[in-house]
């Protein structure tokens, strides 16, 4: 443990070592919204001055524009658990810099709250390139246009917010992780909706930089859309819900990654970034106590940590497993061969083997219609682990999830109640990172739309049938297509 913590370099461990820690963090530097910001905002001038001179030094300091966004190109991990530690310790590194470049040593950045600023901020859009510096070539998004509600709306914020789970809430670990070696930081896992919704989302609404792995930060924008993110995380958090206590989590150290403002390295554990305090920022945040189902949670935490050689072999009949503490999940997979476009939805029929009446818990939801607080507390989940899609060639694909939907066609809406959600792919020219030949996966929550179907009639039959409608502008249906090798169903 001291030698882990002997990696952190003199900046960090001044402010851990500062007097009175409850009054330091009422004093410390509250990252606000951009759409509270006035013109002549402090934070925002000073953003629009360290944004210049990184821009002025030369490309191989490490504060400069360029080499800050390489940092990105060469490290970030998507689709699995590191993605919100990795972020978090990248926005607190610039942010550092920025403090360092604008001389505001209590600037901290401002997050885009696209759930209710859904343009493009207007300091951000205002003028050109060329006459501001945080204009940027967005050809996806206009300055009039809005993000959809189905991407960044508070139905789906609500639903993130209600994950049981670290990795439900933040994408999941690697299967067969086994270490907190390098290696694992990129290795895929599944994207849960944080992810694989508004995060991808937005970088493919805007497109241009925003829509590439390898280029994003070079939009002033990128800053701003992870620490809505971030403030995400740390939301969910403070509304009670825990962290991983994993060690291949918690034990990991991104290093020789990021810089201090001095040019030195900084070298930094998970377990050092679990408070936002400590790492000199705060947001405004409403504290709260979940009723969590405390089984349910237990059923979780046993089926992550089964190891992979068990997930292996996932029968097509659902089968119960137990897990270690006396609980159970059950699980089965189906493989897939066919493939979706804009004009030709996919069905993906899993078979449970018996009524879904006899395996699905969920109560029906409440007929007045709001689902926001529905599944706190509810002592089952359902997921569709959707696996090994390769990126439809028009990045700006959406791929709506429905649920044992008759007739399902690109013309019936996101209001319907068999609708799930939507995912996005967020990649680069560099497909994720050199692991692209195993796609990307993802899971999805079916518990709501369940609980949705059972309202309006009795859920029937005796399969799930996991439906993708792609969504795409392009009228070469080509360029839509996508195709899972396999879903697998976990019911936990
Ligand atoms: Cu590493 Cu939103 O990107």
């Amino acid at each position: 443990m001291l030698s882990r913590r002997g990696l952190l370099t003199g900046f960090a461990a001044a402010i851990a070592t500062t007097s009175s820690f409850a009054q330091q963090a009422e004093n410390l530097p509250l990252r606000r919204s951009i759409g509270s910001m006035a013109a002549d905002d402090p934070d925002l001038l000073a953003f629009r001055s360290a944004l210049a001179a990184m821009k002025a030094l030369p490309a191989t300091d490490p504060s400069s524009w360029s080499k800050q966004a390489d940092i990105h190109l060469n490290f970030c991990p998507h689709k699995n658990w590191y993605f919100l530690p990795w972020h978090r310790a990248y926005l607190t590194a610039f942010e550092r810099i920025c403090r360092w470049q604008s001389g505001k040593k209590d600037f901290a950045l401002p997050y885009w709250d696209w759930t209710i600023d859904t343009q493009i901020p207007a300091r951000f859009s205002a003028g050109s390139p060329s006459d501001n510096i945080l204009n940027h070539n967005r050809p996806g998004l206009s300055a009039t246009e809005s993000l959809p509600s189905d991407m960044v709306g508070s139905e789906v914020i609500n639903r993130i917010m209600q994950s049981p789970d670290y990795e439900s809430f933040a994408s999941t670990r690697p299967r067969g992780q086994d270490s907190t070696d390098a290696r694992w930081q990129r290795r895929a896992g599944s994207e849960n909706e944080l992810e694989f919704n508004p995060h991808d989302g937005v970088h493919d609404s805007l497109a241009g930089d925003m829509g590439q792995v390898s280029l994003a930060p070079r939009d002033p924008i990128f800053w701003l859309h992870h620490c809505n993110i971030d403030r995400l995380w740390a939301t969910w958090n403070a509304g009670g819900h825990a962290n991983s206590t994993d060690v291949n989590w918690l034990n990991f150290v991104f290093s020789n990654q990021f810089f201090n403002p001095d040019g030195s390295d900084w070298n930094v554990a998970i377990l050092d970034l679990l408070s936002t305090s400590t790492l000199g920022y705060r947001y405004e945040l409403e504290v709260g106590r979940p009723v969590l189902n405390a089984s349910l949670l237990r059923n979780f935490a046993a089926f992550r940590a089964l190891p992979a050689s068990d997930l292996a072999q996932i029968s097509s009949t659902l089968e119960v497993r137990s897990v270690p503490g006396g609980g159970s999940v059950q699980i089965v997979a189906v493989d897939n061969r066919n493939t979706a476009n804009r004009a030709r939805p996919l069905a993906i029929p899993v078979p449970l083997g018996r009524d879904i009446n006899d395996v699905i818990r969920v109560p029906p939801a409440r007929p007045s219609g709001s689902m926001t607080h529905f599944l706190v507390g509810a002592s089952q989940r359902i997921i569709a682990n959707i696996q090994g899609m390769m990126p439809p060639r028009d990045k700006k694909t959406r791929i709506r999830v429905f649920l044992n939907r008759d007739n399902l066609s690109p013309l019936i809406p996101v209001s319907d109640p068999h609708y799930v959600t939507s995912f996005s792919f967020f990649e680069g020219n560099d497909h994720g990172h050199g692991h692209s030949d195993e796609g990307t996966n993802v899971s999805v929550d079916l518990t709501t739309t369940l609980a949705q179907i059972a309202r309006q009639q009795r859920l029937l039959g005796d399969k799930i049938v996991v439906q993708l409608m792609p969504n795409s502008a392009s009228s070469d249906l080509a360029d839509s297509e996508i195709r899972p090798t396999r879903v697998e169903l976990i019911i936990i």
